[in-house]
């Protein structure tokens, strides 16, 4: 197929499925290269076996998962996506990590049992892609960068968000073409409603998810990293359980997570940037301004639950007077949009078979993975105790020194 135009709408479309194979040329499905085995079966698990059906270049070959609920509706997925398709069922992890015929481990399994889970899992040498956040902890976090640092074969980080349309068009803009000059102040927001419910809500348990900063923003923390383009040095924060689950109770234990925070982050190279969540809000909004020195670049996801159509996504960069400043509204075919993330979760899979293929990649590191949780880290300890945290001090209390 040399024309990848739209190629998973008419791949997926129900309606040719009255075609024999052999009449199929646009609509064909490609023969799968390569052998996934999902580790975890809850909701990204779902959207992992959605994403990689639909590029096609890879299959889902089975799943471990202790619970069978998320198995039977993994199951379901997969046939959804590619009717017939049966899932292998593993009794166990090692089982999972180790069948000869699987290339590559997708692994969606709740924060606090990333470190436990990845150990198995790169014994094995396959390729791996380990869903956000790299662990919970700052040693843990360092602990799986250096396992990657080595690795024989893809060790990539589920830190997708760099693909949503309006994140891939504004990184290429500020770090590529430069369009804004160089970087001087990053400034993102994320407003929403709650976290949603999780097996056994391992979501509302700060010793679980690593408490929301590091959960759920180490997504924003990993795009102002990026735009910064530096390492950081200090964060000041400070955040609250202001509104949500606080009469949310599970094995008798009462939910302790943040649900609102504003952080102050600086970086070595003078770049200052800031963070403001709410947890508590009735629909779903992004927002990321970088200004430079020769312009701003403002990008916004916006949804919500009330009955009109609007564009999810926009991109403004106003710029100096010697190029054209632009207002667009970047987005993929709606089909992929629609798929998960804004998209972004297929373009992480089309990045991940690329880098197994062996072709550079923009997708996050297990290097970039530590580094966007050290600041939620930091962020959180600030939280803490009322006080900026110096980001190498912090390092250095678990005996980790910068290199
Ligand atoms: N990149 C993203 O945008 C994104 C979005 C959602 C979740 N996530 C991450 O994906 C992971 C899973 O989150 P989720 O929302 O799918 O949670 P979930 O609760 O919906 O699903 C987690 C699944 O893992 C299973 N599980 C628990 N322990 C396991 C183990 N030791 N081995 C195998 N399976 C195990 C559970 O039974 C459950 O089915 C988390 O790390 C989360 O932070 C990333």
């Amino acid at each position: 197929m040399t024309n990848k135009f739209n190629r998973a709408a008419f791949v997926m479309n129900p309606v040719f499925q009255y075609l024999e194979e052999e009449d199929k040329y646009l609509v064909a499905r490609p023969q799968p290269q390569y052998r996934f085995n999902l580790i975890g079966a809850g909701i990204i698990g779902q959207e992992h076996i959605r994403v990689t059906l639909m590029e096609g270049r890879a299959t889902i070959h089975g799943m471990y998962d202790p619970n069978p609920r998320s198995l039977a509706v993994a199951q379901k997925m997969a046939e959804h996506y590619q009717p017939g398709l049966k899932l292998h069922v593993y009794d166990s992890l090692e089982a999972a990590c180790n069948d000869p015929d699987v290339d590559g481990l997708i692994i969606c399994t709740p924060n606090h049992t990333h470190i436990d889970v990845i150990k198995p899992a790169a014994a094995s040498g396959k390729h791996i892609l380990l869903e956000k956040p790299i662990a919970t902890t700052v040693p843990d976090a360092h602990e799986i960068m250096l396992m990657a640092q080595n690795y024989p074969a893809v060790f990539q980080l589920g830190l997708q968000y760099r693909f949503k349309p309006q994140y891939s068009e504004a990184l290429h803009e500020v770090l590529e073409r430069k369009a804004i000059g160089d970087v001087k102040t990053v400034s993102m927001m994320e407003h929403r409603i709650p976290f949603l419910d999780k097996v056994d809500q391992w979501n509302k348990f700060a010793d679980q998810s690593g408490d929301t900063l590091l959960e759920k923003c180490c997504h924003y923390f990993d795009l102002m990293n990026a735009m910064a383009g530096s390492r950081p040095k200090t964060a000041y924060a400070v955040g609250s359980m202001a509104v949500n689950f606080k009469d949310l109770t599970h094995d008798g234990r009462q939910s302790d997570i943040l649900d609102n925070g504003m952080v102050i982050v600086t970086y070595e190279n003078g770049v200052t940037a800031n963070f403001n969540l709410c947890m508590f809000a009735p629909m779903f909004y992004e927002e990321l301004v970088v200004c430079g020195d020769e312009g701003r670049l403002k990008t916004t996801e916006y949804e919500d639950f009330l009955p009109h159509e609007v564009a999810p996504t926009k991109l403004e960069i106003m710029t100096v007077d010697d190029r054209p400043s632009r207002l667009t509204t970047p987005m993929y075919p709606k089909l992929i949009q629609h798929s998960g993330h804004q998209g972004a979760t297929y373009i992480e899979h089309i990045e991940f078979v690329n880098q197994i293929e062996g072709q550079a990649s923009k997708a996050a590191s297990a290097e970039e993975g530590f580094w966007s949780i050290v600041v939620a880290a930091a962020a959180q300890e600030s939280i803490k105790t009322g006080q900026p945290v110096v980001i190498n001090e912090l390092l250095s209390t678990f005996g980790l020194l910068p290199k």
